[in-house]
């Protein structure tokens, strides 16, 4: 969570930083604050609230070719302007914002910082101390940023400035994902290629416990030991076009109607050109050499996990468990011998994850990261990467990534059977193209979904989604999208489990969604709606074609019984929208919650 940015070039830095900070918003968007450093004067805006405020607060006037920026996701100290970043040494000598968590400030205060006064409660204002304590001892910028690092535990993402240097920004990360973003003339800092794409798209990317000195004319990384580190910088794919809104008048919605055109490009990435499923020869290796799959995954990537556990299993024969990631840290299940984890995560910087995968490889068991972001840190810590190739997903709410999630587990799925021998009458990238048009289908239709979210959930308190089998796993999705954006109470329940107990909290007029794509569950989800029906509950039965009764709200294309939840979704992630633009909601950006969890 929390996003830097930083520059240091020929042109006045202002706008460059507010630009990139409102690219990376989507990592936290409850204070925001930046640095100029003109000459010797640093000047420091901070701001409650998101960027757009802080744009306006910022002294038109101020022109610097130097500043550092941050967008925050409190973790210590509540969201105000005295905690914002960017934070200043007792002396204002040093300013410096900071994406992560120290876990040792409170020690690290005590012992060397006893005397010294805070105005903030962040971890972050002891960083920016003990930086100038180490520079009061060592006689040196860079000696003394060294020393404080070596000193603190956890983690960070840091951009320094020093007063007394306008030619360099001092740079250093742990565990909190930084680039360098080269140019001609200058070279910028930021959390995320995104926040620079205007200014640059050759990146060089930094390890932890490296320092990096940033300058006009270059960057020079060094070990923590001082020792210089060579790097080569690479070209990054992004078009900064996929990360504007366009025409739509928000992301969430934009990336719902992309659905379809994602699910075709996976379909071209992993296909071979005998129309075969392309994959690493690598993966299919692990693949065949694990006795089980251990799914780790947080959120909605947990969810797309479980809809993969019945690709693996049913299709590929290998027995899988999936595990949320904050869970499974702290309460490690029997593994079996030959192990493989397999990472989704669509930032593929989950905090949450990460320490599952650190874990696991102390073990010395192999791991697969799917992801969105190929140079993540999931990624490049993982012995095996495979690309989700849906393009930035901007929206707080995931949605494209999720299906392609999907997607990209039944092709796995289907590869590990093939390599077993297995005999399938199942073609995933065929019937992954009947899925996209399915898909297309249902984005034509937003009118009904509108209509359907203000008829459930214009005034509602909570509501309830049941489903059976993989259609469970779908609900449990449709109510975390319609949780995160609207606010409104919502569970996904298990159709046949309503009855031991949750069942009491159903009154007059509760919204129950039931999703019904499966054959074999069709009449018991049905009994499952009647009962709550009984009791007063507001229905609504989304159904196959082929499963459907004239009562039915909402009927969806019929696609292969394995592939359902990828298009039984797209009314739900509707559903979502509208109830959250109803009422009045964030969309984009729903409160308390931020993209890319870094933290644990
Ligand atoms: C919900 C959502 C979150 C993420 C979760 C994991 O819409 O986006 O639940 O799925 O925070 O994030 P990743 O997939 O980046 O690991």
């Amino acid at each position: 969570m929390c996003g830097i940015v930083g520059y240091i070039g020929v042109d006045d830095s202002k706008d460059i930083l507010l630009t990139g900070l409102e690219k990376l918003e989507y990592r936290g968007y409850d204070s925001a604050g930046i640095a100029l450093l003109d000459e010797n004067e640093v000047y420091v805006t901070k701001v409650k609230g998101r960027i757009a405020a802080l744009r306006e607060k910022v002294d038109a006037n101020t022109a610097a070719t130097v500043g550092i920026g941050h967008t925050r996701w409190a973790t210590h100290g509540e969201p105000s302007e005295d905690n914002a970043h960017p934070h200043q040494s007792g002396s204002g000598r040093f300013t410096l914002v900071h994406n992560g968590v120290i876990e040792n400030y409170s020690e690290v205060r005590d012992q060397f910082l006893a005397d010294v006064p805070f105005k903030s409660e962040t971890d972050t204002e002891v960083v920016v101390q003990l930086i100038e304590y180490f520079v009061a001892q060592e006689g040196d910028v860079l000696a003394g940023f060294r020393e404080a690092l070596t000193v603190l535990k956890g983690s960070y993402a840091l951009a320094l400035i020093d007063n007394q240097n306008s030619d360099q920004l001092y740079v250093a990360k742990n565990k909190s994902p930084l680039l360098i973003g080269l140019g001609e003339g200058f070279n910028v800092v930021a959390s995320d290629a995104m926040a620079t794409l205007k200014e640059t798209n050759r990146y060089v990317e930094i390890e932890d416990k490296e320092v990096v000195l940033v300058r006009r004319e270059g960057v020079e990384i060094q070990k923590l030991d001082g020792s210089v580190v060579e790097r080569d910088a690479y070209v990054a794919e992004i078009d900064a076009a996929d990360t504007e809104k366009g025409t739509y008048p928000h992301f969430m919605l934009k990336e719902i109607d992309e659905q379809p055109v994602v699910i075709r490009k996976i379909i071209q990435e992993y296909q071979d050109n005998e129309g075969d499923i392309k994959l690493d020869n690598d993966i299919r290796q692990a693949m065949q050499r694990a006795d089980r799959i251990y799914i780790i995954a947080a959120g909605t990537s947990y969810h797309a996990g479980l809809v993969g556990k019945q690709f693996l299993e049913k299709l590929a024969n290998i027995p899988v468990e999936v595990h949320i990631a904050s869970e499974f840290s702290y309460n490690m299940p029997l593994l079996s011998e030959n192990p493989l984890f397999v990472f989704i995560s669509q930032s593929g910087e989950t905090a949450d994850s990460r320490s599952v995968l650190v874990q696991i490889k102390a073990l010395g068991h192999p791991a697969l990261t799917i992801t969105n972001v190929p140079g993540s840190t999931l990624s490049r810590e993982a012995d095996y990467t495979l690309p989700l190739h849906a393009g930035p997903e901007i929206a707080v709410a995931s949605t494209k990534a999720y299906t392609a999630q999907v997607a990209v587990l039944a092709i796995l799925a289907v590869d590990s059977a093939k390599a077993k021998g297995m005999d399938l009458s199942f073609h995933p990238l065929q019937e992954l193209g009947i899925v996209a048009s399915a898909m297309e289908a249902l984005t034509d239709q937003k009118e009904e979904f509108e209509r359907i979210a203000k008829e459930f959930f214009a005034t509602t308190r909570n509501a309830f989604y049941i489903g059976r089998g993989v259609d469970y796993y779908v609900v449990q999705e449709a109510a975390l999208k319609l949780k995160e954006i609207s606010y409104i109470q919502a569970e996904g329940f298990a159709g046949g489990e309503l009855k031991h107990g949750t069942i009491a909290l159903i009154e007059e007029g509760t919204p129950v969604i039931a999703i019904s794509t499966q054959e074999n569950i069709n009449l018991s989800i049905r009994g499952n709606i009647q009962e709550v029906a009984a009791r007063g509950a507001n229905t609504c039965i989304v159904s196959m074609k082929g499963l459907e009764k004239d009562s039915d709200t909402f009927v969806v294309p019929a696609v292969h019984e394995l592939l359902t939840p990828l298009v039984s979704v797209i009314p739900m992630q509707l559903l979502a929208y509208y109830a959250a633009l109803h009422r009045d909601c964030d969309v984009d950006k729903p409160r308390n919650l931020a993209k890319s969890v870094t933290v644990e």
